[in-house]
C-alpha cells in the first residue's frame, strides 16, 4: 500500500490530532498487541486517507494497553494498518483533569448550553488546578508530540486538530513550528453565540479563542457555528476583526476563516453492515420485541444534551392526548453508556429509568409495555431497528450533527418518519424532508409524534426518499476531502506568494 501513497517531493505530511485514537491495543500474552479499530467517522475517513497520502495520527493513551504499545515504540509514532500512529502518555491525574473536569463536563455543558445556571457550575479553585495542570498542560504535550513527530520532514504540513479537547493545541504548535505549518481545526459540537461562554472566566475563553485565532482556518458543522465563533472573537479577543465579514477573522496579521464542514456517515459501510446476516438477525429479534405495535425511536449515547427525559414526557404526553396510540405503539430507546465518570451523566440515566418506570406504570396494559429501553453498546443491533422504525425520534437540545438522523435514514425500510430537533446541526441539511420540532416543546413534540404515526403512505414515503436522497449526497469521505482540498489550496497560493517574492 505504502508505494501508492504521496509520499515524496512535496505532497504534504497530514497530521490528525484527536483524544479518542483511530486503534485501542490489548497486550497479549506473547508481549505482543492486538490492535482495535474504533468505529467513528473520522475513523472511517482517514482509513480513505490513508491509502492515498501519508497519514500521522495523534491521540491520547486511554488505557493500560495503548500506554504499553506507547512505551514499547519508544514514545515515538509506528504503524498500524497502513496510519502512522503516535500516542501521547499522561499521568492518570492530568488526564482526569482534562477530560472529566474541563473538557467534559465544562466546555461540553456551556457548548450545549446545559447548565442550570442559578446552581452550577462554580468555577472553583480545583478547576482553576484543572484548566492548569490537566487541559493546559496536556494540550501542550499534545502539540509537543506533533511538534516532535515532524520535526524531521521538510515537506510541508498540515494539521487538524480535532474536536474540543484540543482548543490550546494550535496556539503552541504555532509557537513551536511557526508559519511553516498549515494548522486547521474543526469543533465537531455546537459552537454558541458570546452569551453561552460568559460562564467561562475571561482567562480561559482568551485562551480558547486566541488559540484558534493561531490557525489557518478553523471548521465547523453549520454555518451558525461558524458565525458563533465570528461574533464571540469580535467580543472577547481585543485586535480581533471581522471587518463585516460573517465567516473570517483578521488577527495579528493572519485572516482566520471559519468554514463549514457538514460531517456524514460511511454510506457503503453502513449499507454493508446493514445487509450483513448478523444484522438482519438482530432484526428479525427487534420486529419480535416489537411485536404489530407501530415503533418510535430512538437511539442515542446517555447523555443530557440528547434530551431523552422530555422524549418521554412527549410520549406520556402523546398517549394522554391521542389515547388511540394506546396498546399500538411502542417507544424503544437504545441507549449506549457515555461518561459515567461524570455526576450529571449517571443522575441522567438514573432519571430517565425512573420516568420510563412510572410511564409504563400509568399505562402498561395485559401484553403492552409502553416503553421500553435497552442499555448496551451494539451497532449491529441499532441498525437492525433502524431499518423497521416507523418513527426516529431525534430531539436534542443542541447536537453538533447528529449521525443518528443520517443513518436511520439510510437504512430504514419502512418509510419511517424523522421527528427532529431544531437545535441539531443536521437539521440544516435534513429538515425541510422532516417533522421538526423545539427539543423543549413536548406538547409539539407529541403532536408531532401523532402526526408521523397518523400520516398518510404517500407523503411518507416521498419524506422518506427525499430523506435518503440528501444523506446519500454527501459522505464522511467527501466532508473530510473538503477540508483537505482548502488546506492545500492554501498551501499552493503560500508557495506561489514565496517564489514571487
Ligand atoms: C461525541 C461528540 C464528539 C466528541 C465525542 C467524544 O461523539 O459528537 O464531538 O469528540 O463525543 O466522546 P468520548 O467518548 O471520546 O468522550
Amino acid at each position: 500500500m505504502s508505494e501508492q501513497k504521496s509520499s515524496g517531493g512535496n505532497e504534504p505530511l497530514i497530521v490528525i490530532a484527536s483524544n479518542r485514537g483511530p486503534f485501542s491495543f490489548t497486550q497479549v500474552k506473547n508481549g505482543g498487541f492486538t490492535a482495535q479499530r474504533g468505529s467513528g467517522g473520522l475513523v472511517t475517513a482517514l482509513g480513505a486517507l490513508a491509502e492515498r497520502h501519508e497519514v500521522l495520527w495523534v491521540a491520547a493513551a486511554l488505557g493500560k494497553g495503548d500506554e504499553a504499545w506507547q512505551a514499547a515504540h519508544g514514545d515515538q509514532p509506528a504503524d498500524v494498518e497502513g496510519v502512522r500512529l503516535r500516542l501521547v502518555r499522561t499521568a492518570p491525574r492530568r488526564y482526569d483533569q482534562y477530560y472529566n473536569v474541563i473538557a467534559n463536563p465544562l466546555l461540553w455543558f456551556i457548548q450545549h448550553e446545559l447548565w442550570d445556571i442559578p446552581r452550577k457550575p462554580s468555577i472553583t479553585g480545583e478547576t482553576w488546578k484543572a484548566w492548569r495542570s490537566g487541559y493546559q498542560a496536556v494540550n501542550r504535550t499534545f502539540a509537543e508530540a506533533i511538534a516532535d513527530s515532524v520535526k524531521d520532514t521538510d515537506r510541508p504540513i498540515i494539521i487538524f486538530p480535532q474536536d474540543y479537547h484540543l482548543y490550546l493545541v494550535p496556539h503552541v504548535l504555532r509557537e513551536m513550528l511557526g508559519e511553516r505549518v498549515q494548522i486547521q481545526p474543526f469543533i465537531h459540537i455546537p459552537w454558541p453565540g458570546p452569551d453561552a461562554w460568559r460562564i467561562l472566566p475571561g482567562e480561559m475563553r482568551t485562551a480558547i479563542l486566541t488559540s484558534l485565532l493561531a490557525s489557518d482556518r478553523v471548521g465547523f458543522q453549520t454555518q451558525r457555528d461558524a458565525f458563533n465563533f465570528v461574533q464571540c472573537c469580535r467580543l472577547y479577543v481585543d485586535d480581533a476583526h471581522s471587518h463585516g465579514s460573517r465567516n473570517s477573522i483578521d488577527y495579528h496579521g493572519r485572516r482566520v476563516e471559519a468554514r463549514t464542514y457538514p460531517i456524514s456517515i460511511d454510506i457503503e459501510k453502513m449499507e454493508e453492515l446493514a445487509a450483513e446476516n448478523e444484522t438482519r438477525l438482530l432484526k428479525a429479534q427487534m420486529m419480535a420485541f416489537v411485536g404489530d405495535s407501530k415503533l418510535i425511536l430512538r437511539v442515542d449515547r446517555i447523555e443530557p444534551s440528547k434530551n431523552i427525559l422530555r422524549g418521554l414526557e412527549a410520549f406520556r404526553e402523546l398517549l394522554v392526548n391521542h389515547p388511540e396510540h394506546k396498546g399500538r405503539v411502542q417507544m424503544l430507546a437504545l441507549l449506549v453508556p457515555s461518561r459515567m465518570e461524570v455526576d450529571e451523566y449517571q443522575d441522567y440515566l438514573q432519571q430517565i429509568m425512573a420516568d420510563a418506570g412510572m410511564i409504563n406504570a400509568e399505562f402498561s396494559e395485559e401484553s403492552w409495555e409502553p416503553v421500553r429501553i435497552l442499555v448496551g453498546e451494539n451497532y449491529r443491533r441499532a441498525i437492525g431497528a433502524m431499518q423497521i422504525y416507523d418513527v426516529l425520534l431525534v430531539n436534542p437540545i443542541a447536537d453538533g450533527m447528529n449521525l443518528v438522523a443520517k443513518e436511520g435514514a439510510l437504512v430504514n425500510q419502512r418509510d419511517g418518519v424523522l421527528l427532529l430537533s431544531e437545535h441539531a446541526g443536521v437539521f440544516y441539511e435534513l429538515g425541510e424532508h422532516a417533522l421538526t420540532v423545539s427539543p423543549f416543546d413536548t406538547y409539539g413534540t407529541a403532536e408531532a409524534m401523532h402526526q408521523a404515526l397518523t400520516m398518510p403512505p404517500g407523503e411518507r414515503h416521498d419524506r422518506a426518499e427525499a430523506l435518503r436522497a440528501a444523506v446519500k449526497s454527501s459522505g464522511v469521505r467527501s466532508w473530510f476531502y473538503a477540508q483537505l482540498d482548502d488546506a492545500m489550496r492554501t498551501l499552493s497560493s503560500q508557495s506561489k506568494n514565496a517564489s514571487t517574492s
